[in-house]
């Protein structure tokens, strides 16, 4: 899972991603409508000379929720502390990162739905009051102490609003949604790194390469630098539309981003479980990948596309799979893609 090229999540050989990632708003392609609702958040709060609101920032991996937590620290010039879920294990780690805020600092929790309860619990009083109750001492001697806390904003992100406790959601003053971006701003965004990686490339080439990576601004950078290196070994230099499509075909990435996996759930799904409904732990059994990858990363971008739908009763195929995939259409449910629905009960 971890070596798949349209995989969403992080790799290693995504470190060059620093140097790719927007720093100002300006830079920040696509997603017009959280922009828009963004600027007059940073606006209102500058010109109110207030912290800014907490955020709230949700979408499937690689949407750009941690450049945006970066654009907003910046934008507000205070320091970005980066921290996770998971890795604040204690009451303890929490009190440490707040009392080193100073005012109109950001702390971004990055999958925020994996706090612990007690943490949890912790996190959104000190949102909510900023102060923080610390116990001093031990046994009998024990007495707690209310600490004031400077004017901080926390941004958070997840994968899954829905693993989301009502009351931390609650705390947020702001949600933003990211969605799976159009190929014209993944073009825009290809085009601008390779502008900064200096790879020439033509326009055909970069929509090519855009049609391919499944509206994800990192995996459309991770395409474009495996195609440069498809150019620099087996062309001269430059993206053609032609070294494109080699390239993303010695890939075994299809016309609409799918790699082997994608078309192994989908194969089956339609062929196995005869179109579904089924589960989706019985799926990632047959299919030898942890439940969670396939509803956190394989999953949206199907549901995105159309070719599946999630029922009580588990997951179907739609016809437009059947079609993608060149099968025999049987009497598959049929439906527009509706992006965004993703996220709604995840
Ligand atoms: N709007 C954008 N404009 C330009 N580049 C972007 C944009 N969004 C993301 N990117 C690029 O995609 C990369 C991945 O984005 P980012 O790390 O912010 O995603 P993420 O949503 O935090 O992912 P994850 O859920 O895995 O943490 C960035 O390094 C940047 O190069
Ligand atoms: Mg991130």
């Amino acid at each position: 899972m971890s070596d798949r090229v349209v995989g969403p999540n992080w790799s290693d050989e995504d470190q060059t991603e620093g140097s790719l990632r927007p720093r100002v708003l300006d830079d920040y392609i696509g997603q017009d409508r959280v922009k828009d609702q963004v600027r007059i958040l940073l606006d209102a709060a500058r010109g109110r000379n207030e912290a800014l609101d907490h955020v709230l920032l949700y979408g499937p991996p690689g949407l750009g929720k941690t450049s945006l937590a970066i654009i907003l620290a910046a934008e507000m010039r205070g320091n970005l502390k980066m921290t996770s879920g998971p890795a604040i294990e204690h009451g303890g780690d929490l009190a440490s990162l707040l009392t080193a805020l100073e005012a109109n600092d950001v702390l971004f929790i990055d999958e925020i739905h994996r706090l612990s309860r007690t943490v949890e619990e912790r996190l959104y009083s000190a949102m909510e009051d900023y102060a923080i109750d610390l116990m001093i001492g031990k046994g009998p001697s024990a007495r707690s102490v209310r600490l004031n806390l400077p004017r901080f904003t926390v941004v958070g992100a997840t994968t899954r609003l829905g693993s989301l406790s009502a009351p931390l959601r609650d705390r947020f003053g702001a949600l933003y949604r990211l969605d799976y971006y159009d190929p014209v701003a993944l073009g825009q965004i290809i085009e601008r790194s390779a502008a900064i990686l200096k790879v020439p490339l033509v326009a055909e080439g970069t929509a090519e390469i855009a049609s391919r990576a499944r509206g994800t601004p990192r995996i459309a950078n991770r395409l474009l630098r495996r195609v440069r290196d498809y150019a620099q070994v087996r062309a001269d230099g430059t993206i053609t539309r032609d070294v494109a499509h080699d390239a993303l075909d010695a890939l075994e990435i299809d016309a609409l981003g799918l790699d082997p996996i994608d078309r192994r759930y989908l194969l089956d799904m339609i062929q196995k479980f005869n179109g579904g409904p089924v589960g989706v732990e019985t799926l990632a059994a047959s299919l030898s990948e942890a439940t969670e990858t396939l509803e956190d990363v394989i999953e949206p971008y199907l549901l995105f596309l159309g070719f599946i739908a999630r029922t009580p009763r588990g997951r179907v195929a739609m016809r437009q799979a059947s079609l993608h995939l060149g099968l025999p259409l049987k009497d598959e449910p049929e439906r527009n893609a509706q992006p965004g629905l993703w996220g709604l009960d995840g």
